[in-house]
């Protein structure tokens, strides 16, 4: 069954196509690594990086959130707590198991995780400051050849701005790639030229495609 058929009534913003990349690439983790995940919400994501997991290597997953949510959330549906939503979410889908979830922020926890990391997803606060504190306190811990994927990348500033400055300058990332809002790239000890170029061809194939996103979200909001 598709990870999205189980996660199709929990709240969230994750896209299918999404929903599918995170159970793929949790698929491939290898042993000894750890999943991240900074931003659970009620769980959607979390389950397909579960789901991906246990039809993989079974490693380790760690959800990150203090379950308070983000400024946005909390201007449009005021005090939030979605952590017994979200514990209620993953045992139903059955991944509790590999799932260890703190609950505090991404900074917090950074300090005290001294595991290597084989792919996370970034998905907590979207203001540029705090993406760039997540992007800088835990890229160290992902491991040569490991994932890094970034949601809602060509409509909110802070993922967008962070995502093309990392892609623009970084000397670490190469093959990057663009799942609806996602964008995700490998981290490598060292990149070539020709992987810069095509960092930089990509960041401006990204801004084109969220150019139309943003057209074709204006006309269907005024439809
Ligand atoms: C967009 S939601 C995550 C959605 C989730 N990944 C999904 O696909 O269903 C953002 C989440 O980030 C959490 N958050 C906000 N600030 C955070 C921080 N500093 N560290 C970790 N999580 C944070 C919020 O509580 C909220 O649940």
């Amino acid at each position: 069954m598709r990870p999205t058929n189980i996660t199709r009534n929990i709240g969230g913003w994750l896209t299918e196509a999404e929903g599918h990349y995170l159970y793929e690439t949790a698929k491939k983790v290898k042993k000894g690594n750890a999943i991240v995940e900074i931003g659970s919400w009620k769980g959607k994501s979390t389950i397909c990086l579960g789901l991906g997991s246990r039809d993989g290597r079974g490693v380790k997953i760690v959800a990150i959130d203090p379950h308070t949510g983000n400024s946005e959330h909390r201007r449009r549906f005021g005090k939030v707590n979605t952590f017994a939503e979200f514990k209620r979410n993953i045992h139903k889908a059955g991944v509790s198991p590999y799932i260890e979830s703190i609950l505090d922020t991404s900074e917090n926890a950074s300090h005290t995780f001294y595991g290597r990391v084989g792919f996370i997803f970034i998905d907590g606060a979207h203001e540029l400051k705090s993406v760039w504190s997540d992007w800088k306190l835990w890229f160290p811990k992902v491991i040569d050849n490991g994932i890094v994927a970034f949601h809602d990348t060509w409509h909110y500033p802070g993922p967008n701005f962070a995502t093309a400055i990392i892609l623009l300058t970084s000397h670490h990332v190469r093959h990057p790639r663009l799942v609806d809002t996602i964008t995700c790239f490998e981290k490598v000890e060292k990149n070539f030229f020709l992987d810069r170029i095509q960092n930089t061809c990509f960041v401006l194939y990204r801004t084109l495609v969220g150019f139309w996103g943003a057209v074709k979200l204006s006309y269907s909001s005024r439809a």
